[in-house]
């Protein structure tokens, strides 16, 4: 059998998934597979649920209902199998939560050392490659505050690639940054995606969504409305709410 007829598991599968915040419905019927390598990009406006899906698929969130699945086996309830799981997904969002008072060495070593029980040798020479290839060694000793916040989200991807994830998910990477260091965070991610990591990344950064994506999702007021190839979502919006998003976000 040829590879593309075989039946592949996805790495992420969100099956009828939904979310209440007290009376707000925030994830309604929500249905997706991520597949391996594949880049996702999500698309909405504010508080249509972008983030509390995200949250949900390495359970920061519970959910009400539905099921979600790493590469076929359902998300683990909690203890350590819930620990294990969430260091296979690794987590970047718009603040760059790197802990202040460690360096940035530290700061990328911590969770092989503490949660992998990787060699601190071994860590620390795969963390100076990593940071290396986001571009940031030679700010490998000094704290988190002492960096611009394009290098300190490139830590923080650093940081999440250490653990060896099977997906990374990305909230809104490059919005607290300024301008002249959005490109350098999205390089980053550009390369990662050449490389073949499966992503799931909420951004409003149409040219990179363009450039990447292998597929785009639009979401609005908790529910999925729309789904396919970015050129053909951005230049050919089927509904009228993503006509009237893609129209306030223009010149981005
Ligand atoms: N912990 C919470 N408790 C109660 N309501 C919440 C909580 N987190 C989010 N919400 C609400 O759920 C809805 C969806 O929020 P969410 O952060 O997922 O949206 P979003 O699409 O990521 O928005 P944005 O583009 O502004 O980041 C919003 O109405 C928000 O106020
Ligand atoms: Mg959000």
């Amino acid at each position: 059998m040829s590879e593309d007829t075989q039946h592949k598991t996805p790495t992420i599968e969100l099956r009828h998934v939904e979310k209440h915040f007290g009376d707000l419905h925030v994830l309604k019927d929500v249905s997706l597979q991520v597949e391996k390598g594949e880049v996702l990009v999500l698309i909405g406006p504010s508080g249509s649920g972008k983030s509390t899906l995200c949250r949900t698929i390495n359970r920061l969130e519970t959910i009400d209902s539905g099921e979600i699945l790493i590469e076929g086996k359902p998300l683990p309830q909690e203890g350590k199998e819930l620990a294990a799981m969430r260091a296979e997904i690794g987590m970047v969002f718009q603040q760059f939560n790197l802990f202040a008072h460690k360096t940035i060495l530290e700061n990328v070593t911590m969770g092989p050392v503490e949660v992998l029980h990787v060699d601190k040798k071994k860590a620390e020479q795969e963390a100076m490659e990593l940071l290396r290839r986001v571009g940031v060694a030679e700010q490998a000793s000094k704290v988190p505050a002492q960096l611009s916040g394009g290098q300190q989200q490139r830590v923080a991807i650093a940081r999440s690639l250490a653990m060896h994830p099977k997906a990374m998910l990305f909230d809104e990477p490059t919005s607290a940054l300024d301008p002249e260091m959005i490109n350098e965070v999205l390089d980053v991610m550009v390369e990662l995606a050449r490389e073949g990591m499966t992503m799931v990344v909420v951004t409003h950064e149409m040219n990179f969504a363009r450039r990447v994506a292998d597929r785009v999702e639009f979401m609005a007021d908790g529910q999925i409305l729309e789904e396919g190839d970015p050129n053909e979502f951005f230049d050919h919006p089927k509904t009228e709410r993503a006509r009237e998003f893609l129209e306030s976000i223009k010149g981005h």
